[in-house]
């Protein structure tokens, strides 16, 4: 079968980062960054995604281009026999558990387009947020929107609806956030959100605190689960994958600290708690909008946006079962997608309703919905990133990853000596010590 592929440098660009760039940055960052004390969180967030981040993006699509193939399939072809393929299943577990959470939010944006265009937003965007999130039918039915949305996208295929939706999208809403930046940095009050983001306080650090950093930059840049290696496998020959790499870290990277600088300055003007949690983006900004003149317009837009960051990230999500069941279960493309967004909706509709009318819906102190999203980010992504540098850093060989690195000889790669340092020792040992202090701690 022949395999699609991305149009050129650009493309890979633009597909990867939509798939990094999504609600992970603009509703995930800054509410772990409010909880987990603000500057001192960033700190050690950029740390993890030079330090750890980079070096696994790198091996991803080192070996998904070298292997042409999905995850599971890409570590039965390097290396026959063995049990590394088990990554690739590891992979999709991990999409599982993060698209049923992350369709939940995905919703949330969809509902919140709607009552931007209808003036609806109101007073009180605290009770508005828990009002809705808590009723019984709507979170549901904005989720199961999404997925379909998600799921039209993915049948279309590869070339068509991932690479188009994510070339013009992205860069709008680079732009909007400049602008909701501006407006939040002016509004009376704002400096105290701003030194909340900028000015680090240590002891506010906790071990729990570095392991969810860690975590957040595992899913930011999409890793740990395979999805880089399938978009990997799309790359063709003669792209430089270090630069794609650079780029696609470093707009992740902004789009969230841009966030956070829209983000906190409102809450302090509006008197909101940092810590608020899963809805502080959902309370902040639109209690903004509402202040702004022509906020309902750029509510509108920045939902709409929003909404398609997170569908091109949800896209890559599926992406990674769908080509398992393609290129494995030969199943068509079709069919392939629509089974794997009904398996979603189910655990999906756990997440949402766990928040709302099945509050019981708990297991080890956690709602449903916290559960996905704690374990998905903060386990399944970083053990799939310790074996993942395991690999590429022991087992494939060296010349095979270096060849990829400089695209067959073609490009110098200035930091191999440094990536090979960083993905051998560096990263395993990071990600062990993290999860050994948290397994001691508790
Ligand atoms: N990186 C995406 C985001 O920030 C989420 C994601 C995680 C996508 C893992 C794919 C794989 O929203």
């Amino acid at each position: 079968m022949k395999r699609d592929s991305f149009s050129g440098r650009f493309g890979i660009i633009a597909a990867a980062a939509g798939s990094a760039i999504g609600l992970g940055n603009i509703w995930r960052f800054p509410y772990l960054c409010g909880q987990n004390g603000g500057a001192a969180f960033v700190l050690v967030y950029l740390f993890c995604i030079i330090l750890i981040g980079l070096p696994i993006m790198l091996a991803e699509f080192s070996i998904g281009r070298r292997a042409q193939s999905n995850a599971y399939r890409a570590f039965r072809i390097l290396s026959p026999g063995r049990p590394w393929y088990l990554i690739g299943v590891l992979g999709i577990v991990a999409a599982f558990a993060i698209l049923s959470f992350y369709s939940a939010v995905g919703g949330w944006t969809i509902e919140y387009i709607f009552r931007s265009i209808s003036g609806g937003i109101s007073s009180n965007p605290t009770e508005q947020f828990e009002s809705f999130t808590t009723d019984s039918y709507l979170p549901l039915l904005h989720q199961f929107l999404f997925l379909a949305l998600s799921l039209g996208i993915v049948m279309i295929g590869v070339k068509k609806g991932i690479e188009r939706s994510s070339k013009i999208l992205m860069p709008l809403l680079l732009v909007l956030l400049i602008v909701l930046c501006i407006r939040a940095v002016t509004l009376p009050g704002a400096s105290e959100g701003l030194k909340f983001l900028l000015k680090p306080d240590f002891s506010k650090l906790t071990g729990d605190s570095i392991l969810l950093a860690m975590g957040q930059a595992f899913f930011s840049l999409s890793l740990g689960m395979g999805c880089l290696i399938t978009y990997g496998s799309y790359v063709r020959r003669n792209e430089d994958l270090t630069s794609a790499a650079g780029m696609i870290a470093g707009a992740d990277t902004l789009i969230a600290l841009l966030a956070g600088v829209a983000i906190f300055p409102a809450a302090a003007a509006f008197h909101i708690e940092p810590d608020s949690g899963p809805g502080l983006v959902f309370i902040t900004l639109p209690g903004m909008f509402r202040q702004m003149a022509g906020g309902m317009i750029f509510s509108t837009f920045f939902f709409i946006l929003l909404c398609i960051a997170a569908l091109t990230s949800a896209i890559s999500l599926l992406e990674v079962v769908v080509s398992f069941c393609v290129e494995e279960m030969h199943l068509r493309r079709g069919r392939a997608t629509a089974l794997v967004a009904v398996c979603v909706f189910l655990p999906g509709a756990l997440c949402s309703l766990s928040l709302g009318i099945v509050p019981g819906l708990q297991l080890f102190g956690k709602s449903f919905f916290d559960l996905m999203d704690f374990t998905s980010s903060n386990l399944l992504l970083p053990v799939g990133g310790f074996f993942i540098s395991i690999y590429a850093g022991w087992i494939l060989k060296k010349h095979i990853t270096v060849r990829e690195l400089t695209s067959y000889g073609a490009k110098k790669f200035s930091c191999l000596r440094v990536f090979f340092f960083l993905i051998r020792y560096l990263v395993p040992a990071a990600i062990l010590v993290v999860f050994i202090s948290g397994l001691i701690r508790n």
